[in-house]
């Protein structure tokens, strides 16, 4: 690893600055203090009069991940994936191509779009070499929020988000409009880790990673290590985080600084609810806005030890294979890890928190009740390891799990019978819901959500309303491993009666 030194750094920078061509840009850019990168966004694509249209290509292509050099899965060669943004009513065209070497599809994870044909649908297999266009329409009332997408062929989810397949898809709209919103300065910070070998390729998981869920020691945020983002004092920074890795849950914690919590997965809050921490399981988003309120230095954004359960399955399979085996990681993290840097730079006169944000209906309570229960089982086959499980039954996409009737409103209770209480975050597409009890206990506030975290032993009761969209989609566990491994059901909305 090169080392550079900060005033080698400053004047590396400065000479390139002046010479302003491409390859003195590209000096500037490798030239870049690894210890202090700067978060670079990815490429921005912007729906125009009403239309969001793009090419997209998924291929495995070298891209520097931080200041390693890594082979890894880009949608255009990107990793984080191209950002794309839109507003409601928009309609979202992209002319896709599988240039991996396996099946592939695209998921558009949140947006309440139809699940057929070729939109949002889990069923799609795009084979190698093969295009296809997708084209919906966002609805007119699609509430504004931080949605993404990554692909979904049922057997290849987790190893191809785990190679970097995975970009944020922002809806644009009212609460982007509230001042003191529109007054914050922006960041998006999208979570990822990797696995690699000393070649710099993804490691392939083991037994044992795939029943746990494969995490990596290399945490990235938009792509960069440890990356700096800047506040002012007095001012507000709105942050919007999205954890794409694969499993691994992310505890942030801001230090010395609250996060004021405006949106969650599905859009806004009625109003900003203070947390000291956030607990982002896979697939979940949250946007968070934070004061310019402390002494101008430095803060580091922490990930904190988190125990997601299933070490007695570990321990036993550690047994059974003598020990020997390479852990991933992740099982038994005991010290925070940073993530990324705050600093303080300038000054602007104090904006105030917004009060009000934008209210969030209340559901009818429903007559439905539906209980699905979330497991892991032994394979009947002694040897042939472990099935995730609702209900007791692997994912089958000829069988239809539940039937639900569009226009209406059900309750769903989340019942995570894991032996190994290892935590199972639930997620459903197309209709997002509203969380009503955990173990019974009422949410302290109500948001939209379209993933949810279940823990071992757990009961969450979740309120959905079925509108717009008929058809066959899915749920399924988040940690994509359990996916992959079957924890999937198939849902038909039916037309209404
Ligand atoms: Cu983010 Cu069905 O997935
Ligand atoms: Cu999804
Ligand atoms: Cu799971």
């Amino acid at each position: 690893m090169v080392k550079v030194n900060r005033r080698q750094f400053i004047i590396l920078s400065t000479a390139s600055a002046v010479t302003a061509s491409v390859a003195s840009i590209a000096l500037a850019q490798n030239s870049r203090n690894p210890f202090k990168s700067q978060a670079l966004s990815p490429k921005l694509h912007k729906s125009a009069d009403g239309l969001l249209e793009l090419e997209l290509e998924a291929s495995s292509r070298p891209i520097s991940l931080g200041n390693k050099q890594a082979t890894l899965l880009g949608y255009n060669g990107q990793v984080p994936a191209p950002r794309l943004e839109a507003q409601a009513g928009d309609i979202v065209r992209i002319r896709f191509t599988n240039n991996l070497s396996q099946p592939t599809n695209l998921h558009y994870h949140g947006l309440h779009v139809t699940p057929i044909g070729n939109a949002d649908n889990a069923f799609l297999d795009i084979p190698p070499k093969e295009s296809l266009t997708y084209e919906f329409t966002l609805p007119k009332n699609h509430p504004s929020g931080t949605f993404w997408y990554h692909p979904h062929r049922h057997g290849y989810v987790a190893e191809q988000v785990f190679g970097g397949l995975a970009g944020l898809f922002i809806v644009r709209g009212e609460l982007d409009e509230i001042p003191e919103i529109q007054a914050a300065k922006e960041e998006l910070l999208i979570l990822q880790d990797f696995a690699l070998d000393g070649n710099g390729r993804i490691q392939s998981p083991n037994h044992m990673d795939m029943m746990m869920g494969r995490e990596g020691e290399l945490l990235t945020v938009n792509g960069q290590i440890k990356p700096t983002f800047s506040i002012a004092s007095g001012g507000l920074l709105r942050l919007r985080f999205l954890n794409a890795s694969p499993s691994r849950f992310y505890r942030l914690a801001l230090e010395n600084h609250p996060f004021y919590l405006i949106a969650t997965d599905g859009g806004a809050l009625a109003e900003p609810v203070e947390l000291k921490e956030l607990l982002l399981a896979p697939g979940e988003r949250v946007e968070v806005l934070v004061r310019g309120e402390r002494e101008p230095k430095q803060y580091r954004l922490l990930n904190l030890p988190y125990n997601r359960g299933g070490m007695e399955m570990m321990e036993d399979e550690m047994n059974m294979m003598g020990g020997s085996s390479h852990m991933m990681g992740g099982k038994s993290q005991v010290n925070p890890q940073i993530l990324a840097t705050l600093t303080y730079q300038g000054s602007v006169s104090t904006l105030p928190l917004p009060k009000q944000l934008i209210p969030v209906e209340t559901l009818p309570e429903p007559k439905t009740l539906r209980r699905l229960e979330l497991s892991m089982e032994e394979e009947m086959t002694p040897g042939m390891g472990m099935s995730f499980t609702f209900n007791g039954k692997a994912f089958d996409p000829n069988r239809i799990d539940a039937q639900v009737r569009l226009n209406t409103v059900e309750d769903w209770e989340l019942v995570n019978v894991d032996p190994d209480r290892m935590d199972h975050p639930f997620h459903l597409h197309v209709n997002p819901f509203q969380v009503i009890t955990r173990n019974g206990k009422p949410e302290a506030y109500r948001a939209w959500k379209d993933t949810v975290l279940v823990r071992g032993g757990e009961t969450v009761r979740i309120r959905v309303p079925f509108r717009d969209f008929l058809g066959k989609t899915v749920y399924h566990c988040h940690i994509l491993d359990h996916e992959d491994l079957g924890m999937m059901g198939v849902l038909n909305i039916q037309a209404p009666t």
